[in-house]
């Protein structure tokens, strides 16, 4: 089932006077127990894009228009300011990437679970209580009812992150939203972390936007990705097609700069030049700069997304054929 329909999203950040354009017509749906993975450089604009679908940018920061970010088939941008908060938290949650800046260092692990809880749903506190010490043990919190106790920073990073899951899935939302959830932690950890994310996806039923640098884990966990580059999605397919088959010089870079996996390490590595400050991008393809394929069309028009072949779709003139460069 089609859980969110993100139609022509544009985000722009106030910068001084003039205005950056990060998020640029950005277009995908999402289905109830799948996953999305969003990857792309530094600065390409994928937090910018998720703070939108939680409509967590506004004016004085910024703005948001899109034809629509259809939620359960409602419009969210249509939502008057109290009915956004019903659903933020409740239908659509996010996990950021440093737990310790999202949890109050002054109130206790089980303040903070428990005042999630009430936030939506009316259960007096015992009720809560109980409720966050069961998510607590959801989440793989080791003898969860002593851990309420417990402040954020008397806790490892790993429980931590735990610990934002547990409040993330409290209401149990049909859209997670996970911003480099495990980029802080260690390896082993964030083996841990990603399992258990998964394992609630499936149980829960949710379908979940992943952003993530790690290539390695877009290929274990998820079914779908999409590629960003200066704001806007170059390249969307399956997982296996994307790996097998990339058909934007980008996506290709981005694979050829994977590490080898006995190095341990599999974040990306950078590629050659830098992206185009996104307040000045030149006109037509934004990657034309860094690109080993381009032509003079690429320098006078800008390429949109548009399917290739089944559910493989690219935004470029010259896409390469099966991975290989034409
Ligand atoms: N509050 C803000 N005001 C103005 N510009 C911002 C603001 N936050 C981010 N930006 C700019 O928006 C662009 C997109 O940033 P964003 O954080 O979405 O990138 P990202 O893809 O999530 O990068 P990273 O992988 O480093 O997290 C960047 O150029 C960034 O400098
Ligand atoms: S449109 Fe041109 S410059 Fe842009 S990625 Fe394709 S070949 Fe390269
Ligand atoms: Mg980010």
């Amino acid at each position: 089932m089609k859980i969110l329909e993100v139609k022509n999203l544009i985000t722009q950040y106030y910068t001084g006077k003039k205005m950056a354009t990060v998020v640029n017509n950005v277009s995908f749906d999402l289905f109830s127990g799948r996953s999305l993975a969003i990857v792309g450089e530094s600065g390409s604009g994928k937090s910018a894009m998720a703070l939108s679908l939680m409509r967590l940018i506004e004016p004085p920061v910024g703005t948001i228009t899109a034809q629509g970010i259809f939620l359960e088939g409602k419009d969210i941008l249509q939502l008057s300011l109290k009915e956004i908060q019903e659903i933020r938290g409740n239908r659509i949650s996010m996990i950021f990437q440093e737990p310790m800046t999202a949890l109050n260092p002054v109130f206790t692990i089980g303040e903070q679970v428990m005042e999630t809880i009430q936030l939506h749903q009316q259960v007096p506190p015992k009720e809560a209580k109980i409720r966050a010490i069961a998510l607590l043990n959801l989440v793989g919190i080791p003898a969860p009812q002593q851990r309420m106790l417990a402040y954020p920073h008397q806790i490892s990073g790993g429980m931590r992150q735990r610990v934002m899951i547990a409040m993330a899935l409290a209401c149990g939302p049909s859209v997670l939203i996970a911003d480099e959830p495990t980029t802080a932690l260690d390896v082993t950890t964030q083996a841990q972390i990603m399992d258990l994310i998964q394992r609630l996806q499936v149980e829960n039923n949710m379908g979940i936007i992943l952003i993530t640098h790690d290539l390695g884990i877009v290929a274990e966990v998820c079914d779908e990705v999409a590629v960003m580059y200066s704001g806007s999605i170059v390249e969307k397919s399956s997982v296996k097609a994307i790996f097998n088959a990339p058909l934007h010089p980008y996506t290709q870079a981005l694979l050829d700069a994977i590490p080898p996996l006995s190095g341990g390490v599999r974040r990306l590595r950078t590629i050659d030049g830098v992206v185009p400050p996104l307040s000045d991008l030149p006109i037509g393809c934004s990657f034309q700069e860094r690109c080993p394929n381009v032509q003079d069309r690429c320098r006078a028009s800008k390429p949109l997304l548009e399917e290739a072949s089944g559910g493989h779709s690219v935004a470029c003139f010259y896409p390469l054929q099966d991975g290989v460069k034409s």
